[in-house]
């Protein structure tokens, strides 16, 4: 697709997403543009001043499902990742966004770096101001996952309300347990950390990596191991 094509993609927007998108596009990101799903507002909503930067080769699919970006930018697919080196390659590690009768809520600035893959089924996402999910990282939603702003969740990390499967250890066959994640304010979660259903993170807290955090966690606290367990002191970290 030429630049071109793009600015008649944008054109519903208005002037200010088209020159943001011919400096953002054409200059920065030359080859990476928004795919045409873009002009149908019921799927995707910019409200206030808000704008969307998507490589082409992101999968999105939305079935009676609406991307929500309010007052910032959703980039999805073009950050390179760890030290904006070649972790990954946008061409290949493709970003994958498919919501079913769900909403994936943008509140402000948020990337999805290469490798991304969000999947939601009646549920709702929301991803606050700030925050970078790293590449390869997988958000599984069936009921509500919250992510606060600020937060750095980096490669590999699974985020999921539900196990996917119904289980008992009684014999017993009950409804699937989905239960809501909420993730506070400038938290950082290590690689290939996981966080499972109906966890509440506090702010400010880092979860080491590989860790499996599987009950609630205190504020300005450091977790590590499997199950995740809080190591002593008051954890400070820098972006
Ligand atoms: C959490 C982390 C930052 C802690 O680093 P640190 O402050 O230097 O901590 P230390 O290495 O001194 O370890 C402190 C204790 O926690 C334990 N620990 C640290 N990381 C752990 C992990 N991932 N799993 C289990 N235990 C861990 C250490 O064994 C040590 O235990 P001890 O006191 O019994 O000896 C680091 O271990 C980590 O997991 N980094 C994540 C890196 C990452 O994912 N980067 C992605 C970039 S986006």
């Amino acid at each position: 697709m030429s630049l071109r094509r793009s600015l008649t993609i944008h054109k519903h927007y208005g002037f200010r997403s088209r020159f943001l998108s011919m400096l953002f596009m054409g200059i920065k990101h030359l080859n990476y543009l928004v795919p045409g799903f873009f002009i149908n507002r019921r799927s995707v909503i910019l409200r206030g001043n808000s704008f969307a930067g998507i490589h082409h080769k992101t999968q999105l699919k939305l079935d009676h499902s609406q991307i929500i970006i309010e007052n910032g930018t959703l980039k999805a697919g073009i950050d390179y990742g760890y030290y904006d080196g070649g972790m990954f390659d946008p061409a290949r590690d493709v970003c994958r966004i498919h919501l079913i009768n769900s909403t994936l809520r943008i509140r402000g600035d948020v990337s999805l770096y290469p490798g991304v893959c969000i999947f939601a089924q009646n549920a709702e996402i929301i991803i606050g101001n700030g925050t970078k999910i790293n590449g390869t990282t997988q958000i599984i939603a069936q009921e509500k996952i919250e992510i606060g702003e600020h937060c750095n969740v980096a490669q590999g990390v699974i985020i999921r309300d539900n196990d996917g499967h119904r289980i008992s250890t009684d014999g017993s066959l009950p409804a699937l347990t989905c239960l809501p994640v909420i993730i506070g304010n400038h938290c950082w979660l290590g690689q290939r950390s996981m966080v499972l259903k109906g966890v509440t993170i506090h702010d400010n807290v880092v979860v080491a990596a590989g860790a499996v955090v599987t009950k609630d966690i205190d504020r300005d606290t450091l977790v590590a191991g499997v199950p995740a367990k809080p190591l002593p002191g008051r954890v400070t970290w820098e972006d």
